[in-house]
């Protein structure tokens, strides 16, 4: 199927490189959470929120129990951690809205690349500086390939899709 495609993913990466950087708008949260708060004021690591799942390629992102561990104590009068408090006691995952999000054919891996010293800011951008994350940088393929070029990373199409024989 990606062979058939060669030649219209490659039109795609041509016309990716022409396009300005998109900025889309931060989605509406369910809980009103300010990165810039926790990560920047309180100085708390990526990693304390987003601990690696078992296999290491991907974050997890906190759950109400979590943030509890504090808000149990830290400002629960305030109407966002009533809120935070409800999800907490009814044992409800919140219903966080994704930001970044790749298609299923690609394979992405954050172990690959934290392994590969790429931070956090290179394609997430200033998080602990933002209220609200919204998608600063395109995860389009012109980028990671533009990056795998510049970092002198694997380029074939079947470092990132897996191609049927
Ligand atoms: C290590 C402790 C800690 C953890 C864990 C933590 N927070 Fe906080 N949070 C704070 C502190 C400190 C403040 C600032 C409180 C203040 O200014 O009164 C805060 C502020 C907030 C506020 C703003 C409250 C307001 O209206 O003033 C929200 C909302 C919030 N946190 C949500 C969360 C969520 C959701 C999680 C889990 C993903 C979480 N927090 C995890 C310490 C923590
Ligand atoms: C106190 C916990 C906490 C800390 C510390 C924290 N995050 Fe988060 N992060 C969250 C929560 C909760 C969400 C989901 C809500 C949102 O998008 O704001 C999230 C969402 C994100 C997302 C969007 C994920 C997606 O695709 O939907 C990225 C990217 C991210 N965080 C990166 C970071 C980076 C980089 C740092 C360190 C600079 C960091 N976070 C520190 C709790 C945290
Ligand atoms: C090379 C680029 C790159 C780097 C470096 C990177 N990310 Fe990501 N991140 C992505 C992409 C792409 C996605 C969407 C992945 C998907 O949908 O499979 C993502 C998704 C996420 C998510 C959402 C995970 C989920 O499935 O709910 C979180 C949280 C996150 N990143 C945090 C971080 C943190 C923290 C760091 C630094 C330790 C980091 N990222 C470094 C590109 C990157
Ligand atoms: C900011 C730079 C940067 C961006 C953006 C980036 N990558 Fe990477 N990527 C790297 C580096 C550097 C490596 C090599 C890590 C190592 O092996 O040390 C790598 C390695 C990889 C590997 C493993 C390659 C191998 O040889 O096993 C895959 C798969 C991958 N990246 C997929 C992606 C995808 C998909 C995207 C876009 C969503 C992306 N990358 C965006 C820098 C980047
Ligand atoms: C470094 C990672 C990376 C490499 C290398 C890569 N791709 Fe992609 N590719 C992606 C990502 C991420 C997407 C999804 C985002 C997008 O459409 O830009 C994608 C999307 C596609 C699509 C779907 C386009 C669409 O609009 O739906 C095709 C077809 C494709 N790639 C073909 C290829 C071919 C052929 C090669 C080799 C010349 C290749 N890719 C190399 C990351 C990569």
């Amino acid at each position: 199927m990606l062979a058939a495609l060669a030649v219209f993913g490659v039109m795609q990466t041509m016309r990716g490189q022409t396009t300005t950087t998109q900025t889309a708008e931060a989605p509406q949260q369910p809980i009103n959470f300010s990165h810039k708060i926790h990560a920047g004021g309180q100085q708390m690591g990526c990693d304390s929120c987003h601990t690696p799942t078992r296999s290491g390629e991907n974050y997890t992102i906190p759950q109400a129990g979590f943030c509890m561990q504090c808000h149990a104590a830290i400002a629960t009068d305030k109407p966002e951690i009533k809120k935070l408090a409800e999800y907490a006691s009814t044992s409800d995952t919140i219903p966080w809205v994704r930001v970044y999000e790749l298609p299923s054919f690609v394979n992405f891996s954050h172990r690959t690349h934290a392994a590969g010293n790429v931070a956090c800011v290179e394609c997430h951008g200033a998080v602990a500086e933002r209220e609200h994350i919204y998608r600063e940088t395109e995860m389009t393929m012109a980028r990671c390939v533009s990056c795998h070029q510049a970092k002198k990373a694997a380029v074939g199409c079947d470092t990132c899709h897996t191609l049927q024989k």
